[in-house]
């Protein structure tokens, strides 16, 4: 199976920054076959993005997508608008929107529903706070995340589902995790999505991915690509992580 390698890029880029990306970036990937390769930046360089992306093996994800289809929800995104504009990919559950915008399990489990019936895939977020892990508690807490975000997600949709485990104390510190560490969690959450959702499901590792440590990560069969951060911002970091992963 082909590694994923996905890009968060969060909030950054103007739209001139986005075209520049693209540029570069596609000069240096052209028909990497390796890999598949998604980038979610912000909503608005989407349509751009998804334009730059036409008859490349890129696809473009969004960030965030609100539960509900339309309606008076001042400032939020359907994942019908975002299927409208050609993006295929939608991150949920992210850590970040968890902490800074509150979002429970049970409105990122509603957020899962509406994108799956909006023919998206999703990129569902869990992971781990140092507090969990000093507790060794680690396999609770991502069980808990699991069973709650796809609560109701038939097994024929859960196809249309990747889980990206990030530990919160590695995304952005420049710690990532050991990559046995990681391994193991990644086996325990396809376990807990076999036992309970009778699934075969992707997971990728996302914290301090950088080109230096990519393979570390998926040389193993437990992780099937990476979620990363910081460096898909440089479409020439962004593309050594692909290179490295060959
Ligand atoms: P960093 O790669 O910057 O640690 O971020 C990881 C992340 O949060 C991706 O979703």
């Amino acid at each position: 199976m082909k590694k994923i390698i996905a890009a968060n890029w969060k909030m950054n880029k103007t739209l001139v920054e986005t075209k520049d990306f693209f540029r570069e970036f596609k000069s240096k990937v052209n028909a990497q076959e390796n890999c598949e390769i998604i980038i979610c930046p912000p909503f608005i360089s989407l349509t751009e993005a998804a334009n730059e992306c036409k008859n490349t093996n890129i696809k473009i994800g969004a960030q965030n997508c609100h539960y509900e289809s339309s309606g008076a929800f001042t400032g939020e995104i359907s994942a019908e608008m975002l299927c409208d504009i050609g993006v295929q990919y939608v991150i949920l559950g992210h850590s970040e929107r968890r902490k800074y915008f509150f979002e429970t399990d049970e409105m990122i489990n509603k957020k899962i529903h509406k994108a799956l019936e909006n023919d998206l895939k999703v990129i569902f977020c869990v992971g781990e706070s140092i507090e969990i892990r000093e507790k060794n508690a680690v396999n609770e807490f991502i069980a808990e995340q699991i069973n709650s975000g796809l609560k109701g997600v038939s097994k024929e949709n859960l196809r249309n589902v990747i889980v990206a485990y990030e530990p919160i104390w590695a995304i952005g510190t420049g710690k990532a995790i050991n990559s046995e560490s990681a391994c193991c969690v990644a086996r325990f959450i396809k376990k807990c999505l076999a036992d309970n959702f009778g699934s075969e499901t992707a997971v990728l590792y996302g914290g301090s991915v950088k080109p230096e440590n990519a393979n570390e990560f998926v040389k193993s069969s437990d992780i099937d690509g990476l979620l990363v951060g910081g460096a898909s911002l440089k479409a020439e970091s962004f593309a050594e992580i692909i290179f490295a992963v060959r």
